[in-house]
Parts: C-alpha cells; structure tokens; sequence
C-alpha cells in the first residue's frame, strides 16, 4: 500500500518561469486553435497548467481569464497541479464501463484514498481519466505512466501499485 502521509506533495515538473510562458503563448497566439497549443506548450513545459498563466492566455487570446479557466478544466489531460511521480489513467469510455471500469475506479479512489484528477498527499501517484485507449477488445484498461495494461482487475492493479510504489 502507498504511504499516504500529510506531507506537502512532491514536485517533479518545472518550477513556474514567466519568461518561458510567454515565449510558448506568444508563439501560439497567431495561430489557428492557439489557445489549445498554447495549454498543451504549457503543459509540455511545466507538467500542468501554472494558474499564473491564465492571465496572460486570456491577454494573447483575447478572453476573460474565467473563460481560459473553462477550456483548460473542459479537457481532462491539463492538470491544474503537478503530477505524482506515477501517473494512473483508467479508461471511462463505453466498452471499459461495460466490462467494469467504474468499479475499477472506485476500487482505485478508495486504495489511494483520492478522487479522479487528483493527487495522493505523498506525491506518489495520480489518478485520472482518460477516455478510449484504442484497446477495448482487452478492456477494462489503465495505464501506468504511459504504459497500457488491458483486462485489468482489482487484485492485478493492487499488485501493479505495490510494486510501483516500492
Ligand atoms: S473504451 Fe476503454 S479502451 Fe476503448
């Protein structure tokens, strides 16, 4: 079981740097669909999206910052803070749900002790959504950091988290 503690979380992405954004949203603002690029750049550069940078997206993209807020929190892959060190997505799309995934996520949220989009307190391990890895023959699937693992069952993701967080 991964220690839950109260420590403050680790961070492994980019430390915030102002000059760094606005090259990324400059480069991005003339293009077609910029603000997406721009929240991907950010994303790519810095593991989430700083919330600094919403006002200077709402400035180059010509939006409130309430609106950048929406976008970004409208697609499940921009995170609002920095990733664990292990990333879990677990599909929601409609052949997993069938074959159990909602279990399977509730099985998760409680073993970790934290809900989709969130963060375990040690820094250890964040869970997300993902919708449709293209695997549904073999489904129920997850990924864990980037690597998919199909016809995934409460007892093979309890072994997969022991062994990661060892
Ligand atoms: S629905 Fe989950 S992989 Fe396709």
């Amino acid at each position: 079981m991964p220690q839950m503690t109260g420590d403050k979380p680790h961070i492994t992405e980019a430390e915030w740097d102002e000059a760094e954004a606005h090259e990324i949203i400059t480069r991005c603002a003339a293009l077609k669909g910029g603000l997406m690029e721009a929240l991907h750049g950010l994303q790519h550069a810095f593991g989430y999206i700083p919330a600094e940078s919403y006002a200077p997206l709402a400035d180059a993209f010509n939006l409130s910052k309430a609106e950048v807020y929406g976008v970004k929190s409208f697609y499940h892959d921009f995170r609002s803070e920095p990733a664990g060190h292990h990333v879990i997505q677990i599909c929601q799309a409609e052949a997993c749900q069938a074959r159990g995934s909602r279990t399977l996520t509730a099985h998760a949220q409680k073993m970790l002790g934290i809900e989709l989009g969130e963060t375990t307190h040690d820094g250890h391990f964040t869970l997300q959504a993902i919708y449709c890895l293209g695997n549904c023959a073999v489904s129920p699937n997850i990924t864990l950091d980037g690597k998919a693992y199909g016809r995934m069952s409460a007892d093979r993701f309890d072994i997969l988290i022991k062994k990661a967080a060892s």
